[in-house]
């Protein structure tokens, strides 16, 4: 891990002492956090918040579904405040992220990617486009399109259309565009909208549904990818332990080379090897094929394997990248496995190199920051989270981190959609947490 020190959780809790903030409580468990960090609500009353970053003055801009896109202030204490809605539109159900410039905002609904121009002292929006059409999922399956306009290439709009449903076939097709990341050139697509699978390059295809993308300090493109349910192989349930869930890499923005297959819907990824049959050739990450007929193991070797792999069903939903280098995955949580698992913040440490430390195979490539007391309470009882963001509060002496997440509680609402994304579940009760933590205290 590059050097990232942590100052104590009693510093933290004497700078906040005297500031005399005022605190938001928890109707749920508090979450436990690792030594070193430490969290605090920020806002409640929010729906659905599914994605967060903050623009050029420091307010935080939320996708909240069913409502469009907000913003808040950033108090002193973290809290959030002053909420606005900038874009009324009911039909944006997840993404927003800016212009290197900070000055175009981007956003989806589960079939078409927009953009706004932007003004980052008032939050004004004008002047929406069409960019991207052409991604809905006719047989009800994921419905969000990630979108990440890259830093250190201003011109490229990255999305992710996840697939049609759990095995989707289909998608072993390339021309139909879906289980793909592509990169669009946002001059070009504002100039003249595309539809996804006819444009763009694709930076990943094979990708089941990457809900989160992110940039290395590097420029290297990552995103976490929610791998399949109920799997079998050779005839065998295996889906408990398996397939693992994964981070992948995508090489830097800059490459306009098509990159290749990344598994799905043929292969998925090893993650408890010893509950799969035939077995002998497997290392966790590495990726498998059903065993029953169509592409093989040693097929599958050829596909592109994750750089880390995450146990299964935890949901990765977002992925981003703090000051020092290194990754923080959101984890949404499990349902289709026993016990539950996921709903925990980690963090996987990037070398000076800006790749993973740990290797492909290794099952401890990251380390858990923020987890719940129970599990067993998940997912009704318990948060959740969906995505993060950092921002830079000092350049020369320390940075803050500021993390949120969110949980619902949407007692008997619970309808087995909480897993990537299905979920829509527009009566959930979300409550944001902020996550405050000063590394790099030189
Ligand atoms: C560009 O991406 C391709 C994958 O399609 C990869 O093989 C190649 O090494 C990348 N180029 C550089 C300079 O990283
Ligand atoms: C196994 O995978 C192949 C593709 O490699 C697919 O055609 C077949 O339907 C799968 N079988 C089962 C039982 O899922």
């Amino acid at each position: 891990m590059k050097p990232s020190q942590l100052i104590t959780f009693a510093t933290v809790a004497s700078l906040a002492a005297a500031q005399t903030c005022t605190v938001l409580s928890y109707s749920l468990a508090a979450p436990l956090m690792a030594t070193g960090y430490r969290s605090q609500l920020v806002a409640t009353g929010l729906r659905t918040p599914r994605a967060i970053v903050f623009d050029s003055s420091g307010s935080l801009l939320v996708a909240e579904r069913g409502v469009g896109i907000t913003r808040f202030q950033v108090g002193s204490c973290g809290t959030l405040q002053n909420r606005q809605v900038i874009i009324s539109d009911t039909t944006l159900n997840h993404a927003v992220t800016l212009s290197a410039d900070g000055r175009t905002l981007f956003s989806s609904s589960s079939s078409t990617a927009f953009s706004w121009s932007y003004d980052p002292a008032t939050g004004a929006t004008s002047n929406k486009k069409t960019l991207i059409t052409g991604m809905a999922n006719s047989g009800g399956g994921h419905s969000t399109r990630t979108l990440y306009a890259s830093i250190s290439n201003p011109d490229l709009l990255l999305v992710s259309w996840g697939s049609d449903g759990n095995l989707d076939w289909g998608a072993a097709n390339i021309n139909s565009g879906r289980s793909q990341i592509r990169g669009f050139s946002i001059s070009q697509v504002s100039n003249s909208p595309v539809a996804f699978n006819t444009a763009g390059t694709i930076f990943g295809w094979g990708l089941r549904n990457s809900v989160g993308i992110g940039e290395d300090a590097g420029g290297g493109i990552w995103s976490v990818e929610n791998s399949a349910d109920n799997i079998v192989r050779n005839g065998q349930d295996v889906h408990n332990d398996n397939p693992a869930e994964e981070l992948n890499y995508h090489y830097l923005s800059t490459n306009t080379t098509q990159r290749g297959n990344y598994g799905y819907p043929e292969c998925l990824t090893a993650w408890q090897v010893s509950t799969l049959p035939s077995n002998g050739n497997l290392v966790v990450g590495r990726q498998f094929s059903n065993l029953t007929g169509g592409v093989t193991d040693a097929q599958c070797l050829q596909r592109q394997a994750p750089r880390i792999s995450f146990p299964s069903h935890t949901a990765p939903l977002d992925v981003k990248f703090d000051s020092a280098g290194n990754a923080w995955v959101s984890f949404h949580g499990s349902w289709n496995r026993s016990p539950p698992d996921g709903y925990r913040v980690a963090i996987v440490p990037f070398g000076a190199n800006n790749q993973p430390v740990a290797p492909p195979d290794s099952t401890s490539g990251y380390t858990n920051i923020m987890q719940n007391p129970d599990n067993s309470r998940c997912p009704n009882n318990c948060f959740r989270p969906s995505c993060d963001e950092h921002d830079v509060e000092d350049y020369h002496y320390y940075h803050y981190y500021h993390y949120y997440h969110y949980y619902d509680n949407d007692n008997n609402d619970y309808d087995y959609d909480v897993e990537d994304d299905y979920s829509d579940d527009v009566e959930d009760y979300n409550y944001y947490d902020y996550h405050d933590v000063p590394v790099d205290d030189a």
